[in-house]
């Protein structure tokens, strides 16, 4: 039988992310784990308002997403530790430059480069609507097809209720294949 635990964030697990912005010539980082999917072409990246970040994504209206992989895993956690309020996080990581304003993480297998293209606020937070400019996949993670292969990336997946982050699993099975429903 299920238990009423109340309104809960319980949409996890889900990927965590390192959000670049430049600032001034230089890049700051920061640890997203509410990073969402609106419609086929907008991606959303939710953030407390008080964050360094924020006003400097707000100067340029461009972002990177980086995604996670075990290989920078110590460096996106610190990223989510201090603030660019009061830490210079510029030499966090090797990145480069991509579409005029966004930094990239050289070591990230996968970043995508975003304009920002509205701000939905509710309190104490804001949350970026982002186009996407363009997709920058390290070649081992793509397949025959051109197609990102996640299992090969093996994203780093996140969850608030236990504070934790997860390996992804392995391929159970491929969608729509389940054709009759039985369980
Ligand atoms: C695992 C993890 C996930 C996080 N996810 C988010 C998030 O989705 N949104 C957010 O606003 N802050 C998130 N944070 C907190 C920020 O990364 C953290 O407060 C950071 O120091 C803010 O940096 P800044 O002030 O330089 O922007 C997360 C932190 C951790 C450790």
């Amino acid at each position: 039988m299920k238990k009423n635990i109340g309104s809960q964030l319980a949409l996890y697990p889900m990927p965590v992310t390192v959000v670049g912005a430049m600032n001034e010539g230089k890049p700051t980082w920061t640890l997203v784990a509410h990073v969402g999917i609106i419609g086929h072409d907008r991606v959303l990246v939710s953030l407390a308002a008080p964050h360094f970040i924020n006003g400097v994504i707000k100067k340029t209206n461009k972002l990177s997403i980086n995604m996670v992989t075990e290989e920078i895993l110590s460096k996106a956690d610190f990223s989510g530790s201090v603030s660019g309020a009061k830490t210079d996080k510029s030499g966090l990581f090797d990145y480069e430059i991509a579409d005029g304003a966004a930094p990239i993480i050289k070591k990230s297998p996968l970043t995508m480069v975003c304009s920002v293209v509205d701000v939905y606020n509710t309190p104490n937070f804001e949350s970026f609507i982002c186009a996407i400019d363009g997709t920058y996949v390290e070649e081992r993670c793509l397949n025959d097809a051109g197609k990102i292969d996640y299992r090969a990336m093996k994203p780093i997946l996140f969850e608030f209720p236990t504070y934790e982050y997860l390996r992804t699993g392995d391929v159970i099975g491929k969608c729509l294949s389940f054709k009759n429903g039985v369980e």
